[in-house]
């Protein structure tokens, strides 16, 4: 039995909403809403190949081909002039807006549970690789502060990576701003941010000790904020094919049905992670088997065990691997299953049309599965195929962190 003291708190908090309360907020509560990225188009398998090189594993021949062909095509249509008519493909569909600096600049960030820096496109970035992205400008600010001699790297495997310089500004997400945040400005980036034009940077809410800045770490934004917020919580409420919510210091019972259960977090690597219990595909009984993953909202898809994933698509007809996707692919027109993840005494049921990520072929004949294998990645990503389909809250409470699944409206 899991002991509950914030839940607890939290009902007798919002019981006083509104009211005469005994219970003093402090700073509080807020809630900030994504943003569509309007140029994203989704690739499913570009999405695999970004996530396997996040987390160092190694992307398979046939994908690792088929990445190197689009690089070309696109290299290939942008000197014949052509690019207009053949869109790019972006790698992020909802931002999230923040503040930087006095007077506030805002730019649109990915919020990464599955990374701890902030690091923005900025005044430093070189023109060339700047394709309309708003930069953070520190120059601008009368509250920025270079960080002497600091410096920060984020590498995706091997091929790509941003790295920069370090300030200390304002930081405002939703009402709640943090002085003397780590912004992390870049001075390189790679290619694959660059393409991006609507994606400013990254906003990462994983644990600290992720954190990339050297000689000396930094704390992440929510870090620093915990000790505003009503409590040490944050949600995601994402949504199936529109922009989701994230509230900071509350649990709004709003947003969810029945109860919410926690799982205790390892949080000791830096990520939400978690062990899974079981799965079912379908109405199929549902099998225990026990598997550590990350909650991580800055992946699209959800990486599980090769076998888990087997499973799945056995009840897909026309499902199979295809070696130059680097996975599984189906008839679009195949009617998929419910995915049933059991997360501690929760059954989270991703509903089988999310499992339909997208078309490969631009006739909409065959589609990249949402589900695919977490190959050697060495733990399972519950990515926003899956995050989608629940209400998450993540517990930040000090010493003993932990993740709480509820089921919601869909
Ligand atoms: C922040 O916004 C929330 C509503 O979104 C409000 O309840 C709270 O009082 C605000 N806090 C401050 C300090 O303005
Ligand atoms: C909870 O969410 C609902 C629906 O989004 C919103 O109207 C309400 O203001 C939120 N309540 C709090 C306390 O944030
Ligand atoms: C998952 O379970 C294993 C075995 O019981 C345990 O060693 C590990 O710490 C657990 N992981 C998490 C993230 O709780
Ligand atoms: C699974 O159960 C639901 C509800 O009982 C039902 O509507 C659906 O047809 C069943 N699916 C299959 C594949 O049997």
């Amino acid at each position: 039995m899991v002991p509950q003291p914030i839940t607890f708190a939290l009902t007798v908090a919002l019981a006083g909403f509104g009211s005469a309360s005994p219970i003093q907020p402090k700073v509080g509560t807020f809630t900030v809403s994504q943003v569509s990225n309007v140029n994203f188009k989704a690739h499913g398998p570009a999405q695999l190949a970004k996530t396997l090189l996040k987390y160092g594993a190694s992307v398979p021949d046939g994908l690792a081909q088929n990445m190197a062909n689009r690089d070309a095509a696109r290299i290939a249509a942008r000197s014949s002039g052509s690019a207009q008519a053949n869109p790019e493909q972006h790698d992020i569909q909802y931002l999230t807006p923040i503040q930087i600096g006095t007077p506030p600049q805002t730019v649109n960030v990915d919020f990464d549970s599955g990374s701890s820096d902030l690091w923005v496109f900025s005044s430093e970035t070189p023109a060339d690789s700047i394709k309309g992205q708003a930069v953070y400008d520190p120059k601008k600010s009368k509250t920025a502060e270079e960080v002497k001699g600091a410096s920060w790297e984020i590498t995706y495997g091997d091929k790509s990576s941003s790295s920069g310089v370090v300030y200390r500004d304002a930081v405002t997400v939703g009402n709640i701003t943090v002085k003397g945040q780590a912004v992390e400005a870049a001075t390189t980036v790679s290619a694959q941010f660059t393409r991006d034009a609507n994606n400013d940077g990254l906003f990462g809410l994983a644990f600290s000790a992720l954190n990339t800045v050297h000689p000396k770490q930094e704390l992440t934004w929510f870090d620093h904020a915990a000790k505003e917020l009503d409590h040490p919580v944050w949600t995601a409420d994402l949504k199936y094919h529109k922009a989701g919510t994230y509230d900071f210091g509350v649990i709004n019972k709003s947003k969810y049905a029945g109860k919410i259960s926690y799982i205790d977090v390892d949080s000791s690597n830096g990520f939400w992670m978690f062990n899974m219990s079981g799965y079912s595909v379908g109405n199929s009984t549902f099998k225990p088997a026990q598997f550590q993953g990350i909650a991580d909202t800055g992946t699209t898809l959800a990486l599980l065990p090769a076998q888990v994933v087997k499973d799945y698509y056995k009840a897909v007809s026309g499902a199979k691997i295809d070696y130059f996707q680097g996975g599984y692919v189906f008839p679009c027109n195949a009617k998929l299953p419910n995915f049933v993840l059991g997360v501690g005494q929760a059954k989270v049921s991703i509903p089988g049309k999310y499992v339909n990520y997208a078309p490969i072929d631009v006739a909409g004949k065959t589609c990249f599965g949402g589900i695919q294998s977490d190959d050697d990645v060495g733990f399972s990503i519950i990515g926003d195929v899956a995050l989608k389909a629940a209400f998450v809250v993540f517990d930040a409470t000090a010493g003993k962190p932990r993740l709480g699944w509820a089921s919601k409206q869909l």
